[in-house]
């Protein structure tokens, strides 16, 4: 069986063997050299060697504080670029896309590129039919299943922009981003299956887009079968519609600079944030992390388990995988269904080369029990890696050992829904791979450790991290609609220089750099981005709630997990209250959003301006000193917390 990783060296790290530097796409450091030396240059060089234009750029890289643009000029089509071209140049017949469905009694489906070029041509013009034209806003609330591809495929084919919400978003998610980005076309299934039960998305749908909505047109695709209404004239059947499409759709000719999609993530807002990602930078940088970072060659299966709705799902279950013309395997169910081992029989049975996954995967699966992996080969794994949130020493040596049987490298990929691709991970031919610690920036990306006033912090020193130009080309360019809210997120920190990912870090050795988390008040639940405000606001819209506020606790599987503090109005607390705002939380947002904990209080600590005291309850709920208290409006609220909180100090 062949190692990929050596031993590990006196100071805990792994190395790639002999035999991975030999296969691996970059296995030395030359590609870094070359890309710091000029990074415009770089990426310049890299967009035409990856990817297919139609027509050339004039200028490679332009920026006025705090815009930027890459390969401007330039015309392409990102679609053409996942399917068409693959098609051209002989690999038809080769696998796109390997979906699994959760039912074990169901039949694996497999689309190869030339079938999924059939497809996504003709759902295209199903969308034209619909009326949608070139920058038209298509939301996709679609569960794990190939029509979710080929929708984001059609809408990059004709230059209308696509939305995709997570499934799970409740109704009301769903109607705020509809509403948000002015979606005329809503593209849903009837349900699907979650741990051997229906969930009925239609119904999600129909609640979403019920009274005052811009939806003219929704499409249905038959998944799970379930009784669904069907509203006349705004309801299609999707498979009915393409029945009666045309086969042949010309890839329309985009600018670069033409937003590709949407993806709503949460901010330190109550209210989501549109991030726009448009067709050459991140196509570009999608397809070159892709064939860099998990080393794809012909013969790969890779896997990322992320749900299409997060912007994992996109770059590397949707569009970085297929630019690179490589097979990706896609599973509509969970770990867990119908038993815990599904994930690893998936990898034994269709030789699956590539794993990534999320670190609270990973330790909910070390959880279950090493057990579980071990009934199955996986001897098919070459590389394995991780995304979301920082990993602990334990879930890696974990991931390491029983799914990479001490044989894979991990590749830890930091990065952002903003980002749009990894900017910063171990390139398996080159290492080394340090357990917690993310590596080194892609190569052409320029990123710094800094204090608040701009200056760098030198050795082993924590700070804040920060891009600074040129900027990656997938970085995002704006936020739908909230250009104010852009800025300030984004670029004020420093002054419009360097854009601030909202996250600390540190470096080991001086040149591996560890993610600390956030800095902000957005949280990192099972590996899903919640903003504090948002929960708070969900808990306010309760009519007994005076006020509340959301804090982040550490959380053994879900890294961390909300901590509702809640102060009520006449109402006394009961466990019935706590129900009610819990199942607030869960119809307002999702259940991913759910408190762990909702504690009932007098006060929330307060400064004498009446702003909440965040860090003060934060120490509360880690046991952390909380610090001088006499400054406060209402010191004698911390008493009353710790009681409510069981501090130990
Ligand atoms: O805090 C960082 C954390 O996830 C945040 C971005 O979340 P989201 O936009 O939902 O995208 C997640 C998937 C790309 C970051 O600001 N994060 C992401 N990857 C890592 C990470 N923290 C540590 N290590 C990572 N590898």
């Amino acid at each position: 069986m062949k190692k990929w990783v050596t031993d590990k060296d006196s100071k805990g790290y792994y190395w790639p063997s002999e035999e991975a530097k030999s296969y691996a796409w970059v296995k030395d450091e030359k590609i870094y050299e070359e890309a710091a030396k000029d990074p415009i240059a770089f990426w310049d060089k890299k967009a035409r060697e990856g990817i297919s234009w139609f027509k050339p750029w004039k200028k490679t890289y332009l920026w006025k504080p705090p815009y930027y643009k890459w390969f401007i000029g330039g015309k392409l089509n990102v679609c053409y670029n996942c399917v068409d071209r693959h098609v051209e140049s002989g690999k038809g017949k080769k696998p796109a896309i390997i979906w699994i469905p959760e039912p074990m009694n169901e039949e694996k489906k497999v689309l190869t590129f030339e079938e999924l070029h059939k497809e996504v041509q003709k759902f295209a013009n199903v969308l034209k039919e619909l009326g949608v034209k070139k920058g038209d806003r298509v939301t996709i609330y679609l569960p794990m299943i190939p029509e979710a591809q080929i929708a984001m495929l059609a809408c990059a084919r004709i230059g209308a922009i696509h939305s995709v919400v997570f499934s799970a978003f409740s109704p009301e998610s769903l109607r705020a981003r509809i509403d948000d980005a002015k979606s005329k076309v809503l593209i849903t299934s009837d349900g699907y299956y979650r741990r051997g039960k229906i969930v009925e998305l239609k119904k999600n749908a129909d609640e979403a887009v019920s009274g005052k909505s811009p939806i003219k047109k929704v499409i249905v695709v038959k998944r799970a079968g379930n009784q669904v209404e069907m509203k006349k004239k705004r309801d299609f059947w999707w498979h009915e519609l393409m029945a009666k499409a045309k086969e042949k759709c010309a890839p329309a000719k985009l600018d670069s600079e033409q937003p590709l999609f949407i993806l709503y993530t949460s901010g330190t807002t109550g209210k989501p944030k549109g991030v726009i990602h448009v067709n050459g930078g991140y196509i570009v940088m999608a397809y070159w992390t892709s064939k860099y970072v998990f080393d794809l060659h012909d013969e790969d299966i890779f896997w990322c388990t992320a749900d299409i709705g997060w912007v994992t799902g996109h770059t590397y279950n949707c569009y970085g995988i297929l630019a690179t013309g490589s097979t990706l395997l896609f599973y509509e169910g969970t770990p867990d269904f119908p038993d815990k081992d599904r994930w690893w029989k998936i990898v034994e049975e269709n030789k699956v080369t590539i794993f990534y996954t999320a670190p609270t995967a990973i330790r909910m699966c070390a959880q279950w029990g090493s057990e579980w992996p071990a009934k199955h080969d996986l001897s098919s794994l070459r590389l394995l890696g991780t995304v979301g949130e920082p990993i602990d020493q334990q879930a890696w040596s974990w991931y390491f050992e029983n799914i990479g049987g001490s044989r894979c490298p991990i590749v830890d990929t930091w990065w952002q829904t903003e980002t749009g691709a990894t900017l910063i991970t171990t390139l398996p031919g080159v290492g080394p791979f340090i357990p917690t610690v993310a590596g080194r920036t892609f190569p052409g990306v320029t990123a710094d450790i800094v204090d608040a006033e701009k200056n760098s912090v030198s050795g082993d020193m924590g700070g804040y991290l920060v891009l600074k130009s040129p900027f990656p080309p997938s970085l995002l360019r704006g936020l739908w609609k909230a250009e104010k809210k852009y800025i300030e997120t984004y670029w004020l920190s420093y002054d419009k220089e360097f854009y601030s990912t909202n996250d600390g870090a540190r470096r080991v050795d001086n040149k591996y750099i560890r993610i600390t988390g956030r800095v902000d008040d957005v949280m990192n639940v099972s590996g899903h981005r919640i903003s504090t405000a948002e929960i708070e606001n969900a808990i306010a819209s309760h009519k007994n709630v005076a006020e509340c506020a959301v804090v982040s606790q550490p959380h053994p599987i879900k890294g961390e997990a909300p901590f509702a503090f809640v102060v009520l109005k006449e109402a006394q607390p009961s466990e019935q209250l706590k129900n009610e705002l819990f199942e607030t939380v869960r119809v307002k947002i999702g259940p991913i959003a759910k408190p762990e904990v909702i504690a009932f209080a007098d006060a929330l600590p307060k400064t004498r301006s009446g702003k909440i005291m965040r860090r003060m309850l934060r120490a509360l709920v880690t046991n952390q000193p909380i610090g001088d208290t006499t400054t406060l409006l209402n010191p004698e609220s911390i008493e009353q917390l710790k009681k409510v909180v069981g501090y130990k100090g």
